[in-house]
Parts: structure tokens; C-alpha cells; sequence
């Protein structure tokens, strides 16, 4: 668990299903995520558990965002350690992030993003960070440009045109 100004990362908890039922079943949010948002709360249950799972194999895994002024969850951000390959890469550590639509464009994502990146740095000791996003996912690049992501090149992930990001931790 960590803490930033505005904002408590933490474990995603069995308690977290509703909120994360309304992040995920939002067909907003899944625009750019494959366009198939969750209907059935035992789907929730299902992704939750998968989560802590990893953060037992792994060590690592994406974490719930509460807002401190008000303790409520907003959405998660986090590190993921991918095993399997994509875009030529495998086993590396990639950075990701979904907020519920009202908390939008209040810099929530920025300030969890860094907050990871830091950790992954700092903490365990990484040398580099991947990111992925759907090219026209104008927003999220953003996000990654403003954390310090740089753009390396767009590849195509089962039929989506797919930009790749990476940061590489300073000396
Ligand atoms: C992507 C997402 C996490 C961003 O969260 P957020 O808290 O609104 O992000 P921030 O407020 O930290 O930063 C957003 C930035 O994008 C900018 N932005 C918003 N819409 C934009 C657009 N259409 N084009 C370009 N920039 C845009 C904002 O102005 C802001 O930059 P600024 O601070 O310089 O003004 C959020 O929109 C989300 O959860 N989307 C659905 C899930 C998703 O797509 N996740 C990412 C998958 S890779």
C-alpha cells in the first residue's frame, strides 16, 4: 500500500465488487478496451480473485485507487507482470489504469501513474516499464506522455492497431 497526495493505492479487496462493477460494465470506459463491458457481477468476483492471485505469484498486480477526501474507490491502477509474449516482449512489467467516468479528468490517472512507476523503480527495483494503449486512446497517451512514457511504435494486438510505450529508469 501506498499513498500520494490525493489518493491511497492499496489491494483490491472482495469488497471492492460494486465499485468495480460500475468502472467495468460502463461501456464508456471499454471504448478503447475491446468494447465488451462486464454485465454479471460474478464476472467482477471472478477478476477480483484473479488479481490477488497474481498479487501472490507475482508479487505485483493492479491496485484499487481511493480518493482519501472522501475514502471512496475511483478505479485501480498498477503494475502487471506480463509472462506471456506480446509485441515480441516477455516477461516484463507494464502500467495500467481504469477510472470510473465522474472522476475523469481530474488528474487522477497522472498522479497514480507516477506513484507506480515510482514503485516499480524504487521499490522493485525495475529498469524499465512498459505501456500499451489503443491507438486512438487520445486520452491515456496522454496520461503516459505526461508520467515520462516514451512512444516506441504502433503494433497490432489480435486485430487492434496498438501503440507501445517504455520508460527506462534514470541512473
Ligand atoms: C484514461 C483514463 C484512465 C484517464 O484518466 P484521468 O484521470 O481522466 O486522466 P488525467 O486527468 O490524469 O489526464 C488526462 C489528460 O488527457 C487529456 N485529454 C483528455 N481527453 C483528451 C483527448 N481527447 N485528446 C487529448 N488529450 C485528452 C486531459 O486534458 C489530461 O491532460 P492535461 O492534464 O494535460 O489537461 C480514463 O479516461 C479512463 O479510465 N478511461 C477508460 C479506461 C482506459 O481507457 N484506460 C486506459 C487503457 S490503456
Amino acid at each position: 500500500m501506498f499513498e500520494t497526495e490525493r489518493l491511497i493505492l492499496r489491494e483490491l479487496l472482495p469488497t471492492d465488487e460494486e465499485a468495480m462493477f460500475e468502472l467495468d460494465s460502463d461501456p464508456e470506459v471499454h471504448k478503447y478496451l475491446g468494447n465488451s463491458p462486464v454485465e454479471e457481477i460474478e464476472d467482477i468476483r471472478k477478476i477480483i480473485k484473479f488479481i490477488r492471485q497474481q498479487y501472490i505469484d507475482n508479487g505485483v498486480g493492479r491496485l484499487a485507487v481511493i480518493e482519501k477526501s472522501t475514502n471512496t474507490f475511483i478505479g485501480w491502477a498498477g503494475l502487471k507482470l506480463f509472462k506471456n509474449s506480446i509485441n515480441n516482449h516477455s516477461n516484463f512489467y507494464e502500467l495500467g489504469y481504469r477510472f470510473i467516468k465522474k472522476y475523469w479528468g481530474q488528474g487522477f490517472a497522472t498522479e497514480a501513474a507516477k506513484a507506480c512507476l515510482n514503485y516499480g523503480f524504487e521499490k522493485l527495483n525495475l529498469k524499465e516499464i512498459y505501456a500499451m494503449t489503443d491507438k486512438n486512446n487520445l486520452t491515456s497517451k496522454k496520461v503516459l506522455e505526461k508520467t515520462g512514457f516514451t512512444y516506441v511504435e504502433t503494433f497490432d494486438d489480435n486485430g487492434e492497431q496498438t501503440d507501445w510505450f517504455k520508460i527506462i529508469r534514470r541512473a
